[in-house]
């Protein structure tokens, strides 16, 4: 009998010592280091029973209209905006991600973003490289401090709790969550009011982001947006780059309504390295490592393994986004 082929489109921790270990599948891997082309993912998926994607690759609704041959498609991440998942579901192809696991690494990204803003570390540091230290500094590099300054979370969901989580348990920050109604029900060790919009730009000293892209949440730190904030602010974002807008948050900062911008993730993604954002002294930008930790990452690798082996045997995913399988 032939073995079922998973094809993975980019090269991930604990993958090949997988497939030692489990010899009656074929795992074949995407060998360049770069994210495949759509015709290349299309070729690739029309030879491979199940795929493990990254969140740059567009699964649209051609895609798995072409390839509803696929057992599963298991995302490589907890987001899963990549995917036509309502498609996918029209199809009957199983759909998977990797929640929970990443929660940690990707609250700690932005917390890591939030302190180097808050005391001015890049500013530090490239004075220390370029010869700009030149005698201690009374009044040069000072920050700001965190202890009790407001935090404003936009997406109130794992990553945002535990993000909040440690803000409060650090700085006894106050946490108010951007007014949605299901956020009210959910229950936390450290208090936190979800308050309207109008109490939410007049209170928050930091908006950091935590939701998925949505047509909702999509640009959704703009201009307006910005303008309505009544006291400067920071801007945090390690969820999806399509959820702000740069000229906004440029502008922003230029005029110093914005006091900080840490940025795990940009739009477009990668950023390009003409970005003027990156020119700008208080802002700070990752390439996209919520989750990237080496424990992490060959974690969400095994979940995205269960996915697709739970789809061949015609079982429920575990980590399911869509599950066909699901009695
Ligand atoms: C996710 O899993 O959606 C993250 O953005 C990847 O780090």
């Amino acid at each position: 009998m032939k073995k079922p082929i998973i094809y993975a489109t980019r090269q991930l921790p604990g993958l090949n010592e997988w497939a030692k270990l489990n010899g009656q599948y074929t795992l074949e891997v995407n060998k360049e280091e770069r994210n495949l082309t759509y015709a290349e993912l299309n070729d690739a998926a029309e030879k491979a029973d199940a795929l493990i994607t990254v969140l740059s690759d567009n699964i649209d609704k051609d895609f798995l209209r072409k390839n509803q041959h696929l057992h599963a498609v298991a995302n490589y991440a907890v987001g899963f905006n990549n995917i036509d998942v309502e498609e996918a579901k029209r199809l009957g192809v199983a759909i998977g991600n990797t929640p929970d696991v990443l929660t940690e690494a990707t609250a700690e990204t932005a917390l890591i973003l939030q302190l180097m803003l808050a005391r001015r570390i890049p500013v530090a540091v490239n004075a220390v490289k370029s010869g700009d230290w030149t005698a201690w500094e009374p009044s040069k590099f000072n920050g700001f401090e965190l202890s009790g300054k407001t935090l404003g979370i936009i997406g109130f969901g794992r990553i945002g709790q535990v993000f909040a989580q440690k803000m409060w348990s650090l700085y006894k920050c106050p946490i108010v969550v951007y007014p949605r109604e299901s956020a009210k029900k959910i229950e936390t060790d450290f208090p936190f009011r979800v308050v309207e919009k109008e109490e939410f730009f007049n209170l928050v000293d930091i908006v950091s982001l935590h939701c998925p892209k949505t047509p909702e949440t999509e640009n959704l730190i703009n201009s307006e947006f910005i303008k309505s904030m009544k006291k400067p602010f920071f801007f945090i974002n390690t969820s999806r780059g399509d959820c702000h807008n740069e000229e906004a948050l440029l502008k922003g900062l230029i005029e110093k309504k914005l006091l900080g911008v840490g940025l795990d993730v940009t739009n477009p993604e990668p950023t390009s390295r003409k970005s003027p954002l990156l020119k700008e002294e208080n802002c700070i930008v990752l390439p996209h490592i919520g989750s990237a930790t080496s424990e992490t990452r060959k974690k969400m690798t095994l979940m995205c393994l269960e996915n697709i082996t739970s789809a061949f045997r015609k079982v429920p995913l575990p980590f399911a986004v869509y599950d066909p399988f699901k009695i």
